[in-house]
């Protein structure tokens, strides 16, 4: 019997779907295939191996969003979820590692950031799936807010510009700047200001061979990583074309953020990109009335 989609209780309620899926052990066997190419076991709070880190990273990053298999198998496994791939537009599959103690890095400090995907012009009917190729828990996992879906909160989301943002590297930046390696757009990653406090965060654990499917609206953010070792993970944002077609502006509680991240995205049956009337239609719907700050 076909699931049933979990996709309207994923955005409406805020439900955090967790999953298993035959398929994931594959991926993360692959995944692992890279870090022996490319191993992160590196200590970055020593500046050396902190450059070897960040090139590495860059590298696995590439591999990974370019690698059909993972995105294929993925799709799959939504599929299996009750989403139809030929309804879904995907972003790249993207590689993440959370190195231990990261919260007290001066340039990794960033990643501490409370928010929500609309802040950097995500569509608020994405969905994310997440699926870490390690145990995770509040020592390393993702957090929640779930109290504050759909409750406005103070935030610099208009400073974003996602045109300015890809120009300086994007979602996964990657710069030199003469022989030191930056991997930041060196902009605004924004954020609530005053995020709630640590007591009310959900961090719920995720086994390795487990995944995530929650709505990128959430206040969310990852967790200190207290774990003493790396935590790594695979992620794949997507939307649901006749949820873009909604253009539902309940959904978009507080963001201020300029451009459209869903122009890039590409369709799961035929890989085709995002249509701009779907994407520009989405933004007007979703915005109108809306003052441009
Ligand atoms: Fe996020």
């Amino acid at each position: 019997m076909k699931a049933k989609n979990p996709g309207p209780a994923i955005l409406y309620e805020g439900t955090i779907h967790r999953f298993s899926d035959p398929a994931f052990a594959e991926i993360i066997c692959t995944v692992y295939g890279f870090l022996q190419q490319f191993p992160l076991s590196l200590n970055i709070f020593d500046s050396g191996q902190n450059q070897l880190y960040l090139r590495r990273l860059h590298l696995l990053r590439w591999k990974t969003a370019r690698n059909p298999f993972l995105r294929e198998t993925l799709i799959h496994s939504l599929e299996r979820q009750g989403f139809n791939p030929g309804d879904l537009y995907l972003d790249s599959v993207r590689f993440r590692c959370i190195p231990p103690d990261f919260q007290n890095h001066p340039q990794a400090r960033g990643l501490l950031c409370w928010h929500r995907d609309t802040y950097y012009a995500n569509p608020a009917c994405q969905i994310n799936l997440w699926l870490p190729l390690t145990d995770c828990d509040r020592t390393n996992g993702m957090g929640f807010f779930l109290e504050y879906l759909d409750r406005p909160m103070p935030n610099n989301s208009s400073d974003f510009d996602l045109e300015a943002w890809n120009r300086s590297g994007g979602f996964q930046a990657f710069r030199k700047k003469g022989k030191d390696i930056r991997a930041s757009t060196g902009l605004t990653y924004p954020s609530v200001f005053d995020p709630p406090p640590m007591e009310e965060v959900y961090s719920p654990p995720v086994k390795r061979g487990q995944a995530l499917l929650f709505a990128s609206r959430h206040l969310h953010g990852t967790m200190p990583n207290i774990s003493g070792k790396n935590r790594y993970s695979l992620e794949l944002r997507f939307f649901t074309r006749t949820d873009m077609e909604k253009a539902d502006r309940r959904l978009n509680v507080d963001d201020k953020s300029r451009g459209c991240f869903a122009a890039s995205f590409r369709n799961g049956a035929d890989n085709g990109l995002c249509p701009r009337a779907l994407w520009s239609g989405y933004q007007e719907g979703l915005r109108k009335g809306r003052n441009p700050a």
